[in-house]
């Protein structure tokens, strides 16, 4: 595990950065989550690290470290894709994270260490799969895309995969001897939470888009929403089933196909 810095710029980069548009806006209402999201991990993970004190926990607080370093390069980078988002005038948008950020000061304010943690493994969870489905099954839909917002996808969920135990560790360590209940509980609220926002955000930026569709190109548009949403669907369901088991633990995923070579360009 280790914190890379790709630089990546994203000057005239679109909104639309790949043929498919709506593949494009659904893969970006995540990125418009980011800051919210990892800001919030890293608060979470560092009020944790104070927590776990004594040699037991030294490697684990080092890991924290390494784990808050990748989260702040990411959303950094991500905050510079998202002002293209910005700048192309989906005004909708910004109400939606406003909420978000909303929740995320609540939780910090109003809930456990244990309940943040759960919910922050909850999304770490969300991560490996988003990364094998990056690298793995999407080869069709980034042919003929913006490389640097490709770059962006693919560094980030290498580094998802590579620190995928950390959050899994610390709610552990933090939750004993309810950590099964608890992580389910955060995972189902993590899901929910993300999708909603995902959901929100992305048919914000699809409505915006197809107000200056006609008819036509928006039953198109519409049409190939749902095939891509049932695609995904598809492949997340069985490895969402798979984080339910009590037996879960990111550790034993095997890395997704071509992640560790795509980061050796950054180091
Ligand atoms: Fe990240
Ligand atoms: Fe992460």
């Amino acid at each position: 595990m280790k914190p890379r810095k790709p630089g990546l710029t994203f000057q005239d980069a679109l909104p639309h950065w790949c043929p498919s548009t709506e593949f494009a806006q659904i893969t970006n209402a995540g990125s418009l989550s980011l800051p919210f999201v990892e800001t919030y991990l890293n608060r979470v993970m560092l009020r944790a690290k104070e927590m776990l004190t004594g040699e037991k926990y030294s490697e684990l607080r080092g890991d924290i470290d390494l784990f808050v370093k990748q989260e702040s390069n990411h959303y950094r980078q991500h905050r510079l894709f998202n002002q293209k988002i910005e700048e192309a005038g989906y005004d909708a948008v910004k109400p939606i994270g406003d909420r978000l950020q909303a929740d995320y000061d609540e939780f910090l304010k109003t809930k456990s260490l244990r309940f943040n943690a759960a919910y922050c493994e909850g999304f770490e969870s969300l991560g490996i799969i988003q990364a094998e489905f990056f690298f793995t099954q999407i080869d069709d839909l980034l042919a003929g895309a913006d490389p640097r917002v490709v770059a962006l996808w693919k560094w980030h969920l290498a580094e998802e995969y590579e620190h995928r135990s950390v959050c899994f560790d610390v709610h552990k360590a933090i939750s004993r001897p309810f950590s099964y209940a608890s992580r389910l509980g955060g995972f189902f609220l993590a899901v929910r939470h993300l999708s909603k926002f995902g959901k929100d955000v992305s048919d914000a930026l699809l409505a915006c888009d197809r107000v200056r569709m006609t008819e036509g190109q928006r039953a198109t548009s519409i049409s190939s929403e749902k095939t891509y949403r049932k695609r995904f669907g598809r492949f997340a369901l069985p490895r969402l089933l798979n984080v339910l088991s009590p037996f879960y633990n990111p550790i034993r995923y095997r890395a997704p196909r071509g992640a560790a070579a795509f980061l050796l360009q950054y180091e």
